[in-house]
């Protein structure tokens, strides 16, 4: 089937593990557009939206069916707008499932036909989340196994440090 699918995110920033994802989904959809959810009142984001938009086309340059876009609004008119009825999202651990299976069921009441599909982060990435990046990168850590080497300087650059 020519399946269009949505991944949507913060991004802020792109892991190792959101690549992960990127690079599974493109080989089980015929398209994947990577959606960055734009700054909103609610979230407080490190890195603007043009930022994190230039950090994931850097990484996603290998996966020719894979596009990256921001989104602001609802996921839903998002998805409809691109004539997408598949989300993608990334399971880490049981800490997860409530607030994705809030998600998705929010998500499905607004848009009968989209579906929400579910893949579990390999296992060498569960840890990883873009807070714990931000946590190390703030304390000047070692962020080389937490997100894509293309992205090092962006991130250093975001945490100075003293
Ligand atoms: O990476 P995140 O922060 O877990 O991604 C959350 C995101 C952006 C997918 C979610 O907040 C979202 O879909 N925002 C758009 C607004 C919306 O549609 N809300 C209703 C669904 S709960």
């Amino acid at each position: 089937m020519d399946i269009t699918a949505i991944y949507p995110g913060s991004f802020d920033p792109a892991t190792l593990g959101h690549l992960d994802i990127i690079e599974r989904a493109s080989k089980l959809f015929a398209r994947v557009v990577v959606a960055i959810s734009e700054s909103s009142n609610t979230k407080r984001f490190a890195f603007p939206e043009e930022k994190r938009l230039e950090m994931l086309e850097k990484i996603v340059k290998p996966f020719p069916n894979v596009s990256v876009t921001t989104f602001g609004g609802l996921l839903t008119s998002f998805a409809r707008s691109r004539g997408s009825a598949v989300l993608v999202r990334g399971l880490r651990a049981i800490s997860d499932f409530e607030y994705e299976f809030q998600m998705a069921s929010m998500n499905r009441y607004l848009a009968q036909e989209i579906e929400t599909v579910f893949m579990m982060t390999s296992p060498k990435y569960h840890y990883l989340s873009s807070s714990i990046v931000k946590e190390i990168a703030r304390l000047q850590g070692d962020i080389s196994g937490l997100v894509p080497p293309e992205l090092f300087e962006d991130v250093r650059a975001c945490f100075p440090g003293p």
